[in-house]
């Protein structure tokens, strides 16, 4: 939920950190601060509010210095203000922390070091950190084994980079459970929580796994494990990322760019992995557990947010295609459920873009403890999830910056297709019918971009819409998780209120809302719940609520229904909502844009939700 960078080298510390701020600033960004050293003394800036402020706040001040560590803010403990902003430091501003994750026991922790007479400056879980390495320190420690003794004491999650003043020339940087990657340069070190911060410095890295500690110094590093000291040689991996992927390039908003990048996702998710004649898909990532899922009865998917509305299109895939009973829980929930899970017949199949959701990390760490295997579709190459479980497929769409999910969702969808195909084939699936949902899934790119040409018409409707305080989405079958996700697009960028929700349950409450200034979207491709679904419009109309419908090309009889029609191409049923969920996307991009909202970092929220 925070973002974090830290750099020591042979070049100014400042600016880098500043870029560094701006590329995580997606993951949080209600407070912002850094921390420079030059030889035994520092300087540290905060600020509540975005990265731009603490470069206001810097502006012509010199920050000169060759190490240094800085943190972008999603306030958990502590309002977002200057005194809770990172980093935190002892009360002799000797030792300074940035922190993402939660110290869970700090009450306790906080309690005793006052009754030892500390002070504490501010509201945050975060500062026992710095207090508690300083004690350590004044005994006499080294930076590292202090760091080291104060961790040990903690209890939640962490990446934390730390300084000293008595110890120049140092970070040490420790993780659990929070991500956490070490830049590898010429001379020089970024480490980061994603390597959004490191790719223009340099494509080597290393991951930093839980229970690890990295010391470093402009000269090199060492890893240990915080339990034992034990020394380890660790991986050099090459990121793949182009720098361009993490620019908004001609685009006004990341999110716009990352719409207009949904017909190259579906491609890259489904590059290399369709066998057209066989009418099977290859999942290299899932080969090790072939036999097992041959034997699968029962598939548990699991997710938060966007991904979990993939989840539940994914579960109409899955039981109508593959014949696998398939069961949707989303990833916060399925902790508080005492689901029984069979080692020998079920699995678990979480859903991620960034691979560090908390809740649904938590999901695969309990389905592991209850001996079932897990599986992941994630995005993040590297991140915690896609090394947790046990197998998986990566989404291969880059970097999803946007705080609102979209290109990831459509490749989710893809990558869930693909599995059904592959699981259906492993049953029942004819080779027609893998053929035939391969050669829809190939044909996906053009007609994405079909949808996307009629981007300016759907800014005209949202125009229209940009007064309205409700709005209520409905579709059926596949369509009916899309319609969940429209609303969730809609609500969290242009803060309107939008509920979503199968369109034959209208009438079992939500119909009571509407009337002329209450409108509905609705979802309605010619697919086999059509019918029903123009019943659902028609008692709409008669309670004079005005109609957004997305309809199948061609469907003249639509028209009659409805205000406004956006029209999308014929697919099969099951890939129908790759295509409706664009329109949703680019009406609540439109509307959030006219309201002059900040389309990619939304109030309230960060794109990474590392806590739980
Ligand atoms: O990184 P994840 O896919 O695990 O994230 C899950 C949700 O937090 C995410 O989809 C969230 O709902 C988005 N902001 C929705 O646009």
């Amino acid at each position: 939920m925070c973002g974090i960078v830290g750099y020591i080298g042979n070049r100014q510390a400042y600016p880098i950190l500043l870029d560094g701020l701006r590329r995580l600033e997606y993951r949080g960004y209600d407070s912002a601060g850094l921390v420079v050293e030059k030889g035994n003394t520092v300087t540290r800036v905060r600020v509540q509010g975005k990265v731009a402020e603490l470069a206001k706040k810097v502006g012509a001040q010199v920050l000169e210095g060759f190490c240094g560590i800085a943190h972008t803010r999603w306030a958990t403990h502590g309002v977002p203000g200057e005194v809770n902003a990172h980093p935190h430091c002892d009360e002799e501003q000797d030792v300074f922390v940035v922190h993402n994750g939660i110290v869970e026991n700090h009450e306790l922790i906080k309690r005793e070091l006052q009754q030892e007479g500390c002070k504490f400056a501010s509201e945050t879980d975060t500062e026992v950190i710095p207090h508690l390495i300083k004690k350590f320190l004044t005994e006499g420690a080294s930076l590292e084994v202090a760091v080291g003794k104060a961790l040990k004491l903690i209890k939640g999650t962490y990446a934390v980079l730390v300084i000293a003043k008595s110890d120049p020339g140092k970070i040490v940087a420790a993780r659990q459970s929070s991500p956490l990657r070490l830049g590898i340069a010429e001379k020089e070190f970024i480490i980061a929580s994603d390597p959004s911060a490191i790719v223009s410095h340099t494509k080597k890295i290393i991951t930093l796994a839980d229970g690890e500690l990295a010391v470093i110094n402009k000269d090199g590093y060492v890893i240990s494990e915080l339990q034992s000291d034990t020394i380890i040689d660790k991986k050099l991996e090459e990121i793949e990322w182009d720098m361009s992927e993490a620019e908004k390039g001609e685009y006004e908003h990341f999110m716009l760019k990352e719409i207009f990048e949904q017909p190259e996702a579906v491609k890259n998710s489904l590059r290399g992995r369709l066998l057209f004649d066989e009418g099977m898909a290859v999942l290299g990532g899932l080969k090790q557990v072939e036999d097992k899922l041959r034997k699968l009865k029962r598939l548990h998917l699991i997710a938060c947010g966007t991904a979990y509305h993939a989840a539940l299109v994914g579960e109409y895939m899955l039981e109508e295609y593959a014949g696998l009973s398939t069961e949707v829980c989303v990833a916060s929930e399925f902790r508080y459920r005492k689901t029984i899970l069979d080692p020998e017949t079920e699995a678990v199949l979480v859903l991620s873009q960034s691979g560090e959701t908390a809740d649904t990390l938590a999901a695969v760490k309990e389905a592991k403890q209850k001996g079932v295997l897990t599986l992941g579709i994630v995005n993040a190459v590297g991140s915690t999830i896609a090394q947790e479980t046990d197998a998986g497929v990566y989404n291969h769409v880059g970097p999803e910056i946007g705080v609102a999910s979209t290109k990831a969702f459509t490749s989710q969808l893809t990558v869930l297709a693909l599995l059904t195909i592959f699981l259906g084939r492993q049953r029942d699936m004819s080779l027609v019918m893998g053929k035939r949902i391969a050669e829809e899934l190939r044909a996906l790119p053009v007609k994405l971009e079909k949808v996307l040409a009629q981007s300016e018409r759907i800014r005209e409707i949202a125009q229209y819409y940009i007064k309205t305080t409700n709005f209520y989405y409905i579709g059926r079958k596949y369509n009916f998780p899309v319609a969940l996700e429209g609303a969730l697009k809609l609500k969290e960028i242009s803060y309107i209120h939008a509920e979503g929700g199968p369109a034959g349950e209208l009438k079992h409450g939500p119909l009571a809302m509407i009337d002329k200034n209450f409108p509905i979207m609705a979802i309605v491709p010619q697919d086999s719940v059509y019918e029903k679904n123009l019943s659902n419009l028609a008692e709409v109309k008669a309670r004079n609520g005005r109609i957004i419908v997305l309809a199948t090309e061609g469907d003249s009889e639509i028209t009659k229904l409805a205000e406004e029609v956006i029209f999308i191409p014929k697919t099969l049923e099951m890939l129908t909502p790759i295509l409706s969920v664009i329109p949703l996307q680019l009406f609540a991009y439109y509307v959030a844009v006219l309201l002059s909202k900040d389309v990619d970092k939304p109030r309230n929220l960060a794109k990474s939700v590392t806590v739980e």
